[in-house]
This record gives structure tokens, C-alpha cells and sequence, in this order.
């Protein structure tokens, strides 16, 4: 696992769409797994300067999503700041800026008449699609990856999960309130992938950032295994991992040094 700190939010976001593009530079045609969240908005700005000014081509690019809201859709009827669906946020925050093909984008649909039906399909979908070469993600303040609140199966697959307490007041706080939608009109309960559907993704990129993520980024990190911070799977991934922290977040990790020395050498390794 390479854990790498940047000093604040725009270093940080500016190294993981340099990830990014690498993957997209060595395979046109790759697979990348999308997240939502506030954390991922500096590395998708990054990645939309990249296209415009350096070229950077996504036309080969597929993506999926790792959740959406069950009972919301997007509707570019309604202002953004109205349309709370994951969908519209990665239309307004990277998709409609970039060029990349609508039929290569798939998010999963809040509005299904079927939700077991649909979550098969997405599985089904990722594996026709040749698996996902990187994941991004980011953390929940619960420890959670996409909706995967605390107590879900680490073998779980794309299903419909109910949201934690925290992750309601959390998303209030952030999108409801200020739209005037009401606490109990919000959405609770997601379509999300699960914890075995991100394990078998071939990398995996995650981020964080701000003071309010330090502890469960230790946790996730440095803690034991458990499904009660999903995040914690990290430690059961195969692949290769990258996570990248702004120093706030990386604050209540004890191993930094170490960190800090593995990133050292493995820059001179690869000179
Ligand atoms: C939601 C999403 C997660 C995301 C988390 C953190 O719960 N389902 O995928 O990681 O929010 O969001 P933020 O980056 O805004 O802290």
C-alpha cells in the first residue's frame, strides 16, 4: 500500500489525477470505477484541465459509479443545486466537461422499478466490461466506502443498503438542508457495489482530506480489519493501492514517517 501526504487539499487532488491520467494514458481504453463526494471535486477539476489544455483523452475511457441514491434520478430540469442524484453530480463535476461517450458512462439508477434486478445487472455489467482497472474512493465519516455503512458483509456485492444515522446527518448537513428538502424526505437508502464487488477491482485509488477524517482514516489504515469501517478492506486488496492524504487527514496516523521513507525510495527506485 503506498500511503502518500500532500500538504493540503489542492497537492493532494492534484496527485490523484495524476494517477488517473496515467491509467488513462497507458490504456485508452481502461475501466475506471467513479466515487462522488466532496473530496473527489479538486481531482475531477484537475482531470478536466488536463483534457482541455493537455489533451488528455477519455473517448476510450468506460466508467461505472459506486452508488446513487434509491428514489432519485437526474433531472437537468431542476437547477444542480436542487438535483441531489450522484448522476448529476458526476454530469456537472467531470462528465459534460470531458469527452468521454455517454454510452461508456454507467451510474446506478436510482429510479429502477427492480433494484435486485438492476444490482445484478451492474454486476453483471462491470464483468462484461473486463472488471475496473482503477477505483477511486473516498471515505465516509462512519469509515464507510460508497454506502457501505458499518456491519456490511466484506464479501458483500452491489445491493440496496440502508443508511447509518451519521451518514443521514452527514448528507443533511451537506446537500438537504440547503436545498430545503426535509430530513425525512431524504433518500435512505442507496444502491451501492459492495465491499467484494470494490475487492475485485484491480487498483484502487482513495483519498481524504480535512481534520474531520483523521481518525477513521487511522482506523481504516492502521486498525484491524473489521466490517464495522469498510474502509478497512483496503488492507485485504490485492492490487495496488494508493491513498492519498492532505496532511489534516493523515494527522492521527502513527506510521507517517514510514510512509513518508517508502515514498522516498520507491521515487529513487523508479528513477
Ligand atoms: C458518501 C459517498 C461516499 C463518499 C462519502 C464521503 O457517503 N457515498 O462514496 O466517500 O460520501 O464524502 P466526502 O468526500 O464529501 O467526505
Amino acid at each position: 500500500m503506498d500511503i502518500i501526504i500532500r500538504d493540503n487539499y489542492e497537492e493532494m487532488s492534484k496527485y490523484a489525477a495524476g494517477v488517473i491520467a496515467g491509467f488513462v494514458r497507458k490504456k485508452p481504453d481502461c475501466v475506471l470505477g467513479l466515487a462522488t463526494g466532496s473530496t473527489p471535486i479538486g481531482t475531477y477539476r484537475e482531470l478536466i484541465r488536463m483534457h482541455k489544455e493537455e489533451g488528455l483523452d477519455f473517448s476510450g475511457v468506460r466508467t461505472f459509479n459506486l452508488d446513487e441514491y434509491l428514489g432519485i434520478g437526474m433531472d437537468l430540469s431542476k437547477p444542480y443545486n436542487e438535483d441531489q442524484s450522484y448522476a448529476r453530480f458526476m454530469y456537472e463535476e467531470l462528465l459534460r466537461h470531458i469527452n468521454i461517450k455517454e454510452g461508456n458512462v454507467c451510474i446506478p439508477d436510482g429510479m429502477t422499478k427492480d433494484p435486485e434486478k438492476f444490482c445484478l445487472w451492474y454486476e453483471e455489467e462491470i464483468r462484461k466490461a473486463g472488471g475496473i482497472d482503477l477505483q477511486l474512493l473516498g471515505i465516509g465519516g462512519d469509515g464507510h466506502w460508497a454506502f457501505n455503512e458499518p456491519g456490511s458483509s466484506l464479501a458483500s456485492r452491489t445491493r440496496v443498503q440502508a443508511l447509518a444515522k451519521q451518514t443521514l446527518d452527514d448528507n443533511y448537513e451537506l446537500f438537504y438542508k440547503n436545498a430545503g428538502v426535509s430530513r425525512e424526505e431524504m433518500p435512505h437508502f442507496a444502491i451501492t457495489m459492495g465491499i467484494g464487488t470494490i475487492l475485485e477491482t484491480r487498483n484502487i485509488l482513495m483519498m481524504a482530506s480535512g481534520i474531520k477524517k483523521a481518525d477513521v482514516v487511522a482506523k481504516a489504515l492502521e486498525g484491524p480489519v473489521t466490517s464495522q469501517i469498510t474502509a478497512s478492506a483496503i488492507q485485504l486488496h490485492p492490487g495496488g493501492i494508493t491513498v492519498v492524504l492532505d496532511r489534516d487527514a493523515a494527522s492521527r496516523l502513527a506510521n507517517t514517517d514510514h510512509y513518508m521513507h517508502m515514498e522516498k525510495l520507491k521515487e529513487q527506485y523508479r528513477l
